[in-house]
């Protein structure tokens, strides 16, 4: 049984749906922070992406979008390194060569994939998958995936630390959902629960990603802080194996 099935991982997905109050129609500010972004992650692409390291195996390009919610966010995503994926052998000569896409949608398991699946683009040029499970843990085989992609997602917590709902611990936090102006022993269990899921993510992705492949992180730059100072380590060992991109956007 996964952890998220036995209850030890909280999940709130995104509203489905295509209504009034439903992710797909609220999303702006998410869909705005990754098209500023898209143009950098193009450019890394055409960079870092060591292609001849990775058409040594089959010829297909597996990519994975890691909180992707109901869309339609995602589907801008995954077609923005589709085409800078398929440039990047076109920039080399290698227009025979290029591989076929699939692209891995992630999110809970009550994600509504329904709506997700429903509204893929017709002209899409990749086959779909959903996989439901949370990123903190294991997700897809060992070096599967070429490409990772994760934007808006990694702030949410595996679950909220226990301490800060425990009414006897010095870091309970009185019912509140923030921890603006809470005690320091607040904001350090929420410091320790962050590291101990990032390490988990992390620890994740150097298992399923295949040496030379590439992750592209995009988190409010609010984390940015904790995230760097916290994880500089696993990431740059990770950074050895995989091209890695971060970004933080200001929102
Ligand atoms: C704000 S939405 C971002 C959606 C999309 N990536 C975007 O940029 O528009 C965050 C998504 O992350 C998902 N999420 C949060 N924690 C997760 C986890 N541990 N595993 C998988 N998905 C998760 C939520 O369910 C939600 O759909």
């Amino acid at each position: 049984m996964s952890n998220e099935s036995a209850g030890l991982q909280e999940s709130h997905p995104m509203n489905g749906g295509d209504g009034t109050f439903s992710y797909s129609k609220n999303s702006y500010l998410q869909k705005e922070g990754s098209r500023f972004a898209a143009a950098m992650v193009s450019a890394a692409i055409a960079e870092k992406l060591d292609i001849k390291k990775l058409s040594s195996g089959s010829n297909v390009f597996r990519m994975a979008d890691l909180g992707c919610s109901v869309g339609p966010n995602t589907f801008f995503y995954m077609q923005n390194i589709l085409e800078a994926v398929q440039h990047k052998y076109l920039s080399l000569g290698l227009k025979t060569q290029i591989p076929e896409f699939h692209v891995f949608f992630n999110d809970h398991a009550g994600n509504d994939f329904n709506t997700l699946f429903a509204s893929l683009p017709p002209e899409k040029q990749y086959s779909a998958a959903g996989v439901p499970g949370s990123f903190y843990g294991w997700l897809f085989p060992k070096s599967s995936l070429h490409f990772v992609y994760s934007s808006f997602a990694l702030q949410w917590l595996s679950k909220v630390p226990e301490e800060v709902l425990d009414k006897n611990s010095p870091a309970w936090n009185k019912g509140r959902i923030h921890c603006i102006n809470a005690a320091e022993a607040v904001a350090n269990a929420y410091t320790a629960q962050f590291t101990k899921d990032m390490k988990v993510f992390l620890d994740a992705r150097a298992k399923e990603v295949v040496a030379g492949g590439m992750m592209v992180l995009i988190i409010s730059s609010v984390f940015v802080c904790f995230f760097l100072d916290l994880l500089g380590s696993s990431l740059m060992n990770m950074a050895k194996e995989v091209s890695l991109m971060f970004l933080a956007i200001n929102f």
